[in-house]
């Protein structure tokens, strides 16, 4: 398993809170995080190396993520609590929509402004300002991954106490509390909806291995169990994984919990699923698109219902074009298997619903064809060639890294 796009994305980003060089290892090789690599050295960092990633922003000209950028991944919104925090200052775009949802931001800014930032929204930017900022009580209205993980590193330098409450869970979110800590931050609760930060003026450089990308590995479960596959996992980290893994033993595979990963057999009759997406500890909505591929295989009626984005089922008309039967119901998917998949050109929407579109290809009958398969990219390292070492018939056609 290759290292988590989530935690490498808010890893990099923490590398603009120090003057000095920060190591980031395991970091996987793919095009989001080249994305934010691009943003760091339009800063001014030097960044360097691949897996093994080193950046030295001891020098920023500026502290700007453009629109060109941000636009291709919002994840480059992590650099404004940073900038903030170290600069007193930071011009990031706004994302704006996105495939899956809405996904605003607000959350990230109330939490900057509470923590005593100027911002303003001037032609599409945000533009924020802070002497330095001040610690505050901060209550989420919905929990958030990035913007727990912003405002987490924004408190690592402000003045006094930070008190982050409803705070995500995510491993990503611990995982970069723990780097943060051993740049020499005062973060506890991590793990947990309250998280306290005791800012600090100065952080020490990082080198630091990133998780075990949980969402890769419950992708290519998934692709076991819908093939009737026996996969083993190598460094797969089944303690981020308890809710796919109890969903995936209702459907009847067999998955096996070693020390050096993780090992599903998928079983010859799939049950019935009832799904329902939600910030971890529960059923993550990265996963949702991929169940939804083995609930058609499964006998009876499966219920996969998306909590966490308004528009995460753009998959469902591709799978239907395949033969599935599926009706959507306002956030729920009610499917009707098992469905015999008929292989036939398909279109990628995004990163999720690409990787559901290429297992749904890997279980259909003949020949099917992912178009716009450059969301893959953007998240999975070597999708192709870890399948085809798995037995999978799959080629890239064109296009990609
Ligand atoms: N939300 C707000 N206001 C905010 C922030 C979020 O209303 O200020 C809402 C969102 O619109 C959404 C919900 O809160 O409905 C949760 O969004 P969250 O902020 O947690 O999502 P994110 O941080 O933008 C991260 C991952 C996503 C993953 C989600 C949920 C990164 C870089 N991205 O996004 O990953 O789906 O958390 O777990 O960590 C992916 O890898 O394919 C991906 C989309």
């Amino acid at each position: 398993m290759s290292g988590a796009k989530n935690a490498a994305l808010p890893a990099l980003a923490a590398s603009l809170l120090t003057d000095r060089p920060c190591t980031w290892r395991n970091v996987p090789r793919l095009h989001d995080v080249r994305t934010m690599g691009r943003l760091l050295a339009h800063m001014g960092a030097v960044v360097e190396g691949e897996e093994v990633v080193r950046v030295d922003a001891s020098k920023l000209k500026r502290q700007e993520a453009p629109y060109g950028l941000v636009k291709t991944m919002r994840a480059s919104v992590l650099v404004l609590g940073p900038l903030l925090a170290r600069f007193g200052r930071a011009r990031v775009s706004l994302p704006g929509g996105c495939a899956i949802g809405e996904r605003p931001i607000d959350q990230h800014l109330k939490g900057l402004e509470a923590m005593g930032a100027t911002i303003r929204l001037r032609g599409g930017y945000v533009e924020a300002r802070a002497t330095r900022l001040a610690g505050a009580l901060i209550v989420f209205d919905v929990v958030t991954v990035t913007g727990t993980e912003n405002l987490m590193m924004a408190a690592a330098l402000a003045r006094g106490r930070t008190v982050l409450e409803n705070a995500a869970l995510e491993p990503e979110v611990v995982d970069l509390g723990c780097a943060l800590n051993a740049m020499g931050a005062r973060i506890s609760g991590l793990g947990t909806p309250v998280i306290t930060i005791d800012g600090v003026d100065t952080l020490a450089g990082a080198d630091h291995a990133v998780i075990p990308d949980r969402i890769e590995a419950g992708t290519f479960m998934v692709a076991a169990a819908a093939t009737r596959g026996d996969v083993r996992l190598r460094g797969a980290d089944a303690a981020h994984l308890d809710a796919v893994i109890t969903k995936l033993r209702i459907a009847g595979a067999d998955v096996r919990i070693g020390r050096a990963g993780i090992r599903v057999r998928g079983p010859a009759e799939i049950a019935p699923l009832d799904v329902v997406t939600q910030p971890h500890p529960g059923f993550p909505t990265d996963m949702q698109a991929q169940f939804m591929v083995l609930a058609t295989r499964a006998r009876g009626q499966s219920l996969l219902t998306e909590t966490v984005f308004e528009n995460r089922f753009m998959h469902v008309s591709e799978l239907r074009r395949m033969g599935a039967d599926i009706h959507v119901d306002g956030r729920t998917a009610i499917l009707r298997g098992p469905a015999r998949l008929q292989g036939t050109t398909v279109m990628a929407s995004d990163l999720r619903a690409s990787a559901a579109l290429i297992i749904a290809g890997l279980v259909a009958e003949g020949r099917t064809e992912v178009l716009r398969v450059y969301h893959l990219d953007r998240g999975y390292e070597r999708i192709e060639k870890k399948l085809r070492a798995l037995g999978a018939r799959i080629r890239r056609i064109r296009g990609g890294l």
